[in-house]
């Protein structure tokens, strides 16, 4: 298995160029489904969930073509699809559960094991059910009483649906079923994250009638039949904000290409609250963490547009340094503070109660033989090491490798001190 050795580090310089994103490229590609012309989506990361997204397309019967190199994949959905997702492919990403939709519309059935993914919490799919239950999906309680779904509908039909909790998934997976069924659907409560708005954007061109995608109401007006397209995706939110970290940790300087600022208000907000100087340029976005000491400041993560989950963890790498003590409250998810264990291991001696994380603050990490509990405290203790004294040994970076392309190779031309061992 393979593991990150990284030392401490000075302050890192440079340039970084930041991917696509890996939550909206997953969505999309589950949509292409929805057309039996060819889609090419280009700006597509190569990581082992696109990856993993790819073979399941090509099990359901799609053919696929992947020239990750150069970020772009060409499906065509145009033969049989088969209604049912291989568990083996499902139980390694829970995105999987993405293709509930245009299995539907395809196949007029569905049936997915309840996937497994990132071990943060219980990461229930009542709400994607409530949602195409609404549309006039039959879902077989029995077969879900043992885990699996098992979805039928020979005809979707619009409806309106509120959102108990604006969850990504089941805003995907709704906007997605709704699309091509019969009638209007008005989906309240919705997610509003930027991969939200990609999706739609993405099956807009394809024929779509999608509108209010990016704010808490979405219209949705059925069309019968889909076109394939060409779709740039949208650069990666969660790495451009691992990599502004990662500048304000060392005390460095780097400039942040291809990151849409907009994106990461909540990000770039607490970083200047924490003394890094964040300038907007024609370039990129430019992150001085050598301006200012850095300080403290208290983070509540909340649904989009509120401080995002999947940056709870780099940011707390940042907090166990920065000058005072500092309260982190995880509202998302439920179990989401696995990486506070591999952080005390380097000293860190944060405390924890319910939903909220207590950081003294001002630490000098040590380097620690430490874990990657799951993808974004994968990178999070990868920042951490590079402050740390002596040397942090980072395993199961295989969760890492699922959301981050190049990661130590874009940290090594930053001047960081990182390398890959395979064991
Ligand atoms: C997506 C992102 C993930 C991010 C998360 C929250 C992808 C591929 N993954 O995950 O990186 O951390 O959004 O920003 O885009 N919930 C329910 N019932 C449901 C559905 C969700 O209670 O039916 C709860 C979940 O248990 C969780 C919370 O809602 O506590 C957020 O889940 P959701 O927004 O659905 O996240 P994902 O789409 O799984």
């Amino acid at each position: 298995m393979a593991k990150f050795l990284v030392q401490k580090s000075g302050p890192l310089h440079g340039e970084v160029t930041i991917s696509g994103s890996k939550n909206a490229v997953l969505p999309i590609l589950a949509a292409t489904l929805l057309t039996k012309e060819d889609c090419v989506i280009m700006d597509a990361p190569a990581l082992r969930d696109v990856d993993v997204m790819c073979r399941l397309l090509e099990s359901l019967g799609a053919s696929v073509t992947t020239d990750l190199e150069n970020n772009t994949v060409e499906v065509n959905a145009s033969g049989q699809i088969a209604s049912e997702a291989p568990y083996d492919l499902v139980k390694m990403m829970r995105a999987s559960i993405l293709v509930l939709g245009a299995l539907l519309h395809r196949t007029g059935r569905a049936v997915i094991h309840l996937p497994g993914g990132c071990a943060i919490g219980e990461r229930p799919i009542e709400l994607h059910l409530k949602g195409l239950r609404a549309l006039g999906a039959y879902i077989d309680e029995e077969q879900l009483s043992r885990g699996i779904v098992d979805a039928r509908a020979d005809h979707l039909k619009g409806n309106d649906i509120y959102l108990d909790f604006p969850s990504v998934g089941a805003t995907e997976v709704i906007i997605m079923a709704a699309s091509l069924a019969e009638g209007t659907t008005i989906l309240e409560n919705a997610a509003q994250e930027p991969e939200i708005v990609d999706l739609a954007n993405f099956l807009n061109k394809m024929g779509a009638r999608i509108k209010g995608a990016g704010t808490d109401t979405i219209k949705i007006e059925g069309v019968e039949k889909f076109s394939g397209v060409s779709h740039h995706v949208i650069p990666d939110r969660i790495e451009a904000g691992t990599f502004m970290v990662a500048a304000a940790i060392t005390r460095g300087r780097v400039l942040i290409r291809n990151m849409v600022p907009n994106h990461l208000k909540a990000v770039i907000a607490k970083l200047r609250e924490c003394g890094v100087e964040i300038v907007m340029t024609d370039e990129g976005v430019l992150v001085c963490g050598d301006e200012n000491p850095i300080i403290s400041t208290d983070i509540k993560t909340l649904p989009y547009p509120g401080f995002p989950t999947d940056m709870q963890s780099p940011f707390m790498a940042l907090l166990t340094v920065s000058r005072g003590p500092s309260v982190v409250i995880e509202t998302v998810f439920e179990n989401r503070f696995m990486h506070v264990g591999e952080f005390n291991r380097m000293g860190a001696n944060i405390k924890t109660e319910g939903k909220a994380a207590i950081i003294p603050g001002g630490k000098q990490l040590q380097g620690a033989q430490v874990v990657a509990t799951d993808l974004r405290a994968g990178a999070s203790v990868v920042l951490a090491g590079l402050v740390a004294e002596g040397t942090t040994e980072v395993s199961q970076i295989y969760h890492v490798d699922r959301g981050y392309e190049n990661f130590e190779e874009k940290l090594r031309a930053l001047g960081a001190n990182i390398m890959r061992i395979e064991e």
